[in-house]
C-alpha cells in the first residue's frame, strides 16, 4: 500500500543586487516559523557545504572567469544544493525558501553576461532534475534604486555585481520576461513598497494561492 505522497513548497525570491530578497527571505520565514510551519532558509550560490565551497571562488573579484565556466559554476554549486538540502527538506513535508535559483542563472549569465539562453536554460534542467519552484517571489526595482541601497547599507562588491554600465537594467528585464512567461508561477512585487508591506503581499499570496495557513 502506498503512504501519504509529502511534497513541501519551494519558495524563491529573485530580482536584481539590492531590491531586498534577503530582507524579505528572512522576515516571510521568520512570520511562516511564527505560524508554525517547518521552514528550511537557504541561498544560491550556496546552501550546502560543497556548493559554499564554489560560491566562495565564484563571486571572488580575484578570479576571471569566462562565462561559459560561470554558467557550469552556478549549476554544479545548483545540483548540490538540491541534492543535499532542497529535496530532502521537500520531501519531508517542508517549506523551503531559497535566495535566487535558476532565474538568477537566466537573468545574469545569459541576460547579462550574454550566453545562449537556451544553452543555460538546458544545462540547469540537467542541473536540477526539472525541480521548479512553486513560487518565485520576482522583486522589481530600478536599478538606481537598488544600487543606492546597497551603497547605503555599506556593501562589499562581488564578482557579479562589478559587471559594467547597462548589466543590471538587463538583469531586471530578464526577471520579468521570465515571470511574464509563466505567471502562473511567479509572483512580481514592486519593491519601492514598505519592507513590512511586501512581506504582507507574499504571505497572503502563499496562503491564497498555495493555502498555507497564516
Ligand atoms: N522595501 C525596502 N525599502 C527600503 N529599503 C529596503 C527595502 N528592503 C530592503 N531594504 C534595504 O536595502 C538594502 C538591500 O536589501 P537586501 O540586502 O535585502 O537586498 P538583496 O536583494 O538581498 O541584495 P543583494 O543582491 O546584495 O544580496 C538593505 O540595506 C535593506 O535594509
Ligand atoms: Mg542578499
Amino acid at each position: 500500500m502506498k503512504g501519504w505522497v509529502v511534497t513541501g513548497l519551494f519558495v524563491v525570491f529573485e530580482g536584481a543586487d539590492g531590491t531586498g530578497k534577503s530582507t524579505q527571505v528572512a522576515a516571510v520565514s521568520e512570520a511562516l516559523k511564527k505560524a508554525g510551519h517547518d521552514v528550511v532558509v537557504t541561498r544560491e550560490p550556496g546552501g550546502s557545504v560543497v556548493a559554499e565551497t564554489l560560491r566562495s571562488i565564484v563571486l571572488d573579484p580575484a578570479h576571471d572567469i569566462d562565462p561559459t565556466t560561470e554558467v557550469l559554476m552556478f549549476a554544479a554549486a545548483r545540483a548540490d544544493h538540491i541534492a543535499q538540502t532542497i529535496r530532502p527538506a521537500l520531501d519531508a513535508g517542508k517549506i523551503v525558501i531559497s535566495d535566487r535559483f535558476v532565474g538568477s542563472s537566466i537573468a545574469y549569465q545569459s541576460a547579462g553576461r550574454g550566453v545562449d539562453e537556451t544553452a543555460v536554460a538546458d544545462i540547469n534542467l540537467y542541473a536540477t532534475g526539472n525541480l521548479v519552484p512553486d513560487v518565485t517571489v520576482v522583486l522589481d526595482l530600478d536599478e538606481t534604486v537598488a544600487g543606492n541601497r546597497r551603497v547605503d547599507r555599506g556593501a562589499i562588491v562581488d564578482r557579479m555585481e562589478s559587471a559594467p554600465d547597462g548589466f543590471q537594467q538587463a538583469v531586471r528585464a530578464s526577471f520579468l520576461a521570465q515571470a511574464e512567461a509563466a505567471p502562473e508561477r511567479h509572483l512580481v512585487i514592486d519593491a519601492t513598497q514598505p519592507p513590512e508591506a511586501i512581506t504582507q503581499q507574499v504571505l497572503t499570496y502563499l496562503q491564497c494561492e498555495h493555502g498555507v495557513q497564516l
